[in-house]
């Protein structure tokens, strides 16, 4: 981003800041609906992008890998699975199992197949996705992934995963030969999160109930500390590194395009808007707000996801090219300077 010498191009990019400003408004109208009706777009909408970012490496035959899962409340533990998934072939298939599915093997999902669709769609390592997947490997369905889907190895974690009779649901794969494994990413889970979401909605319940304070009142660490959600996950820069896009950065005459937001619990309604900023020039920066400002402008039981979780979840989508960690909450000219 070279800002300094020539002044169109600082309009330029101030342009994309005031866009990006404007997003950032409707990030946080997102975020507050959650839970509720996220507009997520129909799925052609996204299915066949991912076409786009298709590498093609030519000669020798492209090893094509699948890996399932339900990937419910999507977190930087699901998205570093598919990176490990990927680094294992050529190109990623990624069944995304039906609700009916979870719903048998582990209790209902919190969000919906579309919801869930979008989400593995809009990572950066993946190239098809599979929608109603089942949750285990069977005959019928494994001989599919084979002959229909040309996959030459079915993926997972370290983790078990048992059916409710106790048996491995990819044992099948096991015994054909064609099952691999990858590393499960400790300090993060579905479980973990909605025990954050429980824990935080707590934690407001117990501010509304004092006397003069409010939910958007000052930041109190002790509330914090109070409210449980303590991540273990600990940030590395190699994790960083794994996650972003190498040391590319904008071409010299390139729109690079800003928006800034909490990012947190990343969801559908996330890469909608991330998209759609992408498609406002050629590089895509994202400011990613300090867990202080988060808590200042929400509350102080926002946010679930502390500011590396939020990064390491922004950087695993494919529309975006660099993320700033701890981004300040206004965005001013001294600051564009900066990133320039
Ligand atoms: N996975 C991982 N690290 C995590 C969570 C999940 O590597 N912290 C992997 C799983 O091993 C699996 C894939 O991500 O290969 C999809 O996981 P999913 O079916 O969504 O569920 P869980 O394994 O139960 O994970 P979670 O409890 O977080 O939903």
């Amino acid at each position: 981003m070279d800002l300094d010498h020539s002044s169109w191009m600082w309009d330029g990019v101030y342009t994309h800041l005031f866009g990006g400003i404007m997003l950032t408004a409707a990030l946080l109208g997102l975020s507050t609906s959650y839970f509720g009706a996220i507009h997520v777009p129909s799925l052609p909408f996204f299915l066949p992008d991912l076409g786009m970012f298709h590498q093609k490496k030519s000669g020798k035959k492209r090893i094509r890998v699948y890996m399932d899962g339900c990937f419910d409340l999507m977190h930087y533990g699901h998205a570093n699975a598919l990176r490990q998934a990927k680094a294992l072939g050529d190109e990623l298939v990624v069944g995304v199992v039906s609700d009916e599915e979870i719903i048998a093997n582990k209790g209902p999902p919190v969000l919906s197949m579309e919801e869930r669709l979008a989400l593995v769609s809009g990572l950066k390592w993946v190239d098809e996705v599979i929608a109603n997947a089942p949750y285990a490997i069977t005959e019928e369905f494994m001989h599919r992934l084979f002959n229909e889907h040309k996959i030459d190895y079915i993926i997972h974690g370290d983790d078990p995963c048992l059916l409710p009779d106790g048996t491995d649901a990819y044992a099948l794969a096991k015994k054909a030969g064609r099952y691999k494994q990858i590393k499960r990413t400790e300090g993060v889970s579905s479980t973990d999160i909605v025990g954050r979401i429980l824990e935080s909605s707590k934690d407001m319940k117990v501010l509304e109930g004092q006397e003069g304070s409010s939910p958007h009142g000052e930041p109190d660490e002790k509330s914090h500390a109070k409210g449980g959600h303590i991540s273990h996950f600990l940030p590395t820069s190699r994790r960083i590194v794994q996650f972003s896009n190498g040391s590319k950065g904008p071409g010299p005459n390139a729109r690079v395009v800003y928006i800034d937001g909490a990012f947190d619990l990343f969801h559908a309604g996330h890469v909608e808007i991330l998209k759609n900023a992408r498609q406002l020039g050629d590089f895509l920066l994202v400011g990613i707000h300090s867990d202080q400002i988060v808590s200042e402008q929400r509350g102080t039981h926002y946010p679930l996801m502390h500011l590396h979780e939020r990064s390491l979840s922004v950087l695993a989508c494919r529309y975006v090219d660099e993320v700033v960690i701890g981004a300040p909450w206004e965005v001013t000219r001294d600051m564009v300077c900066l990133l320039a």
